[in-house]
């Protein structure tokens, strides 16, 4: 019997694993036919008269467009016995086929190697696997193996819409080795900030095979802009059978910095290669002095429980007090949390004073009794980019307790969101919703919260079963939003999932409308605010209706992951919603794809890179989007929670005025992005969306519409730049941003 060591190989190539560096044979071709037939295993087959077709490409761009269904596409390949010769270990013959697009069934000189997914015709019927490459290995003396020969690899691939075919990266074979047992972890340890732009960085070299590995590594740290190598050293690796090695390196860094890290097995000189573009920090670190942050607006409704904690930072203890705090409220001067009810509608105006030894800070505040909740963007944490599914009460705790210890709170996030999966798989008898048993005690989950300053939010769907397959609200909307209150919840994200089941084939305006409107009802005749958001990915221009059904904020797109095409799709799309977005009624471009996420059991490390994420906070503030981090906080690294607490760059993101930026400039390597400011002023994002290294000029009375002469403030930085007439350069690194505010003179 033939030895087929593992059939499908999930694995994950992303960019920070640059390459096997093996002896590969490519397969850059293949011959191709649409159809389906059986004999087309088979190497006897004669497919001389098939159009040669590109195994890099998918085949609706080899003229074949718009096809769906089924197609094969045979690989002729010699494989030279001088690759088995080479190897060290002579074992097995590993051969990767790219991406296959949709089902596939592999066979190897006739033989059924792997199959992913099902086709339409299998007994479960047709299962889409065309996000996996596909990677199989065959023992050296499998029977049906030739070396020095021809092989057909015969691939059957249904395609069941969009795209088809093979395409990503290029197939190849080679054998296996001793390098295939070593792999470096990289994403695990987080960068270390040491003083004078020092950071140091560990990673670990495993070896996952019962022989001893020896080999060096090369560690290398270069500036990208400039090409300047400012850290390198290759040490000898020696590993023991199973053995795991931690290696160290620290250097004086700047901006843009990647660090390459290259494992070369000594017995083979084969190598593996992985990189991390290295993370800098721009913000001083927080002054003892006392300083009041966050909102300087809050929304009310009259009689409901008012809650709201003074965001403050500085040295502990801080002593809390308000001037002018309206008849109903008090203050712990302790907390600087504010509890009470207010029974008038009106505009109540105060100033809060926090001191502590280093000095005392003052802000004026106001609080707005009416019916508009969420006066400036919500700000806070949610489950669903960090746990997905497997969230639980245990979970969301542990980010809770780091929001506290690390800060956070001091900055104004305020909310913790559990998103889908915590709900049971049957109602109540009554027909009462009811937490599954990793929420144990919803009550006590936000009786917790309350006592921090803390405010809860859940989530849910009006169809019957939430996107996660969970129970949904259909026909229970009055009942859910009661349970909510009973718990003590204050924010619902509300996503449509199954309910498009029950819209009609072209659903009207008034049919999405529908749920959302009974949704409102339910929760605006609960004896609290319930911030309302609304999440069906922006269809029917919900930007322009979410207000006819109380949302205060409203997704406007698809969900996002941390890579730059969904950032770049989705942010700097913000342009057409952006004109509608107001105090209380905000655009919600997803949440936040910074620190650990994962969307279930396995975190890693955002792979957005550094700039990326200055670009992604930036611009969502630019956009007053709602800020709903979606890491997981107890393993927040330095880099991170510096993004999250600069404290002038989350003031754009609050600002009163609760404008959204417009987008001033744009060409194919940047974008300028404007918003008018409460005091006048105005912050502005210079995007660089090219893959290289810029220095970009703009003309500031230009993109903000007058003036001669403006004072310039780098918010990430927190520095003046001093006076500027109209143009401004800046050198703004691939994918980053310069994030300024300017007042006119
Ligand atoms: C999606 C939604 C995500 C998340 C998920 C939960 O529809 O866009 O943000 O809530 O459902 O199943």
């Amino acid at each position: 019997m033939l030895k087929i060591i593992l059939l499908v190989g999930v694995f994950c190539i992303n960019n920070n694993v640059l390459a096997q560096a093996h002896q590969n044979l490519s397969m850059p071709s293949a011959k191709f036919s649409k159809g389906d037939n059986k004999q087309w295993a088979s190497p006897e087959f004669n497919d001389s008269q098939w159009k040669n077709i590109s195994t890099t490409a998918n085949w609706e761009s080899q003229s074949y467009n718009s096809y769906d269904g089924f197609a094969w596409c045979r690989i002729h390949v010699t494989i030279p016995s001088s690759l088995k010769q080479k190897s060290f270990l002579k074992d097995s013959l590993r051969i990767f086929l790219g991406k296959i697009d949709d089902a596939s069934e592999v066979f190897l000189n006739g033989e059924l190697v792997v199959k992913s997914g099902s086709f339409p015709s299998d007994a479960g019927g047709y299962v889409s696997a065309y996000y996996q490459p596909v990677e199989f290995h065959v023992s050296a003396n499998a029977a049906f193996l030739h070396w020095d020969k021809d092989n057909i690899i015969s691939i059957r691939v249904y395609d069941g819409g969009g795209n088809g075919g093979m395409y990503g990266p290029m197939p190849f074979i080679n054998m296996m080795d001793l390098i295939d047992a070593v792999t470096m972890e990289t994403d695990e340890d987080p960068f270390l900030f040491l003083n004078n732009n020092k950071v140091s960085k560990s990673i670990s070299i495993d070896n996952h095979s019962d022989k001893e590995i020896d080999g060096s590594l090369s560690v290398r740290a270069v500036q990208q802009s400039t090409g300047k190598e400012l850290y390198q050293k290759k040490q000898a690796v020696r590993l023991a059978s199973f053995a795991s090695q931690k290696i160290g390196a620290s250097f004086i860094s700047g901006e843009a910095v990647t660090l390459f890290y290259t494992f070369t097995e000594s017995k083979t000189k084969k190598t593996i290669e992985k990189k991390n573009v290295v993370p800098y920090i721009l913000t001083s670190k927080e002054s003892s002095e006392p300083k009041i942050n966050g909102a300087k607006v809050f929304g009310v409704r009259p009689g409901s429980p008012f809650l709201f904690r003074i965001p403050a930072t500085g040295e502990s203890p801080k002593i809390f007090s308000i001037k002018d705090l309206p008849d109903g409220l008090s203050v712990d001067e302790n907390t600087g949390i504010i509890t009470g009810t207010l029974k008038n509608r009106g505009e109540y105006k105060m100033e809060f004073i926090v001191k502590n030894k280093s000095g005392e800070a003052k802000r004026d505040f106001t609080i707005k009794v009416g019916d508009l909740l969420a006066l400036t963007p919500p700000m806070g944490w949610n489950s669903w980019n960090c746990w997905g599914l497997s969230v639980s009460d245990a979970k969301v705790k542990s980010s809770v307790d780091a929001l506290i210890d690390k800060g956070l709170i001091n900055h104004g996030w305020t909310y913790i969101n559990i998103d889908d999966g915590w709900e049971a798989a049957q109602r109540s008898p009554s027909g009462e919703i009811i937490p599954n048993e990793k929420f144990p005690d919803m009550k006590a989950f936000t009786d917790y919260l309350h006592g921090k300053g803390l405010k809860a939010g859940i989530y849910s769907s009006p169809g019957d079963q939430t996107c996660g397959g969970y129970l949904g609200s259909l026909h229970h909307e009055m009942q859910d939003a009661t349970s909510y209150a009973n718990w003590g919840i204050d924010y619902l994200k509300y996503d449509l999932c199954s309910y498009e089941k029950e819209l009609s084939k072209n659903p009207t305006l008034e049919e999405y409308q529908r749920p959302y409107k009974l949704m409102e009802k339910a929760l605006r005749s609960q004896p609290r605010d319930i911030v309302y958001s609304l999440c069906e990915y922006g269809l029917k221009d919900v930007w322009k209706w979410g207000h006819e059904v109380d949302g205060n904020l409203w997704r406007t797109t698809g969900d996002i992951n941390d890579s730059w095409e969904s950032l770049y799709g989705i942010g700097f799309r913000q342009d057409v919603p952006a004109p509608y977005a107001k105090p209380g009624r905000w655009n919600d471009p997803d949440m936040l794809t910074i620190g650990k996420v994962g969307w279930g059991e396995h975190l890693h490390e955002t792979h957005l890179t550094p700039d990326e994420q200055y670009t992604h906070i930036s611009l969502w503030s630019l956009l007053s989007a709602p800020l709903l981090l979606g890491c997981d906080l107890s393993r927040l690294d330095d880099f991170t929670l510096n993004l999250i607490t600069n404290d002038e760059v989350i003031a754009i993101d609050q600002d009163p005025l609760g404008k959204a930026a417009h987008k001033a400039f744009v060409n194919k390597d940047y974008q300028v992005w404007v918003k008018d400011l409460e005091d006048g002023s105005k912050a502005i994002g210079i995007f660089n969306v090219s893959d290289h290294y810029s220095s970009i000029k703009i003309n500031l009375a230009t993109v903000s519409g007058s003036g001669k002469s403006f004072d310039v403030r780098d918010l990430w930085r927190q520095k003046d730049l001093g006076v500027f007439n109209s143009e401004f350069t800046t050198n703004v690194q691939s994918h980053g941003v310069t994030f300024i505010k300017i007042k006119m003179r």
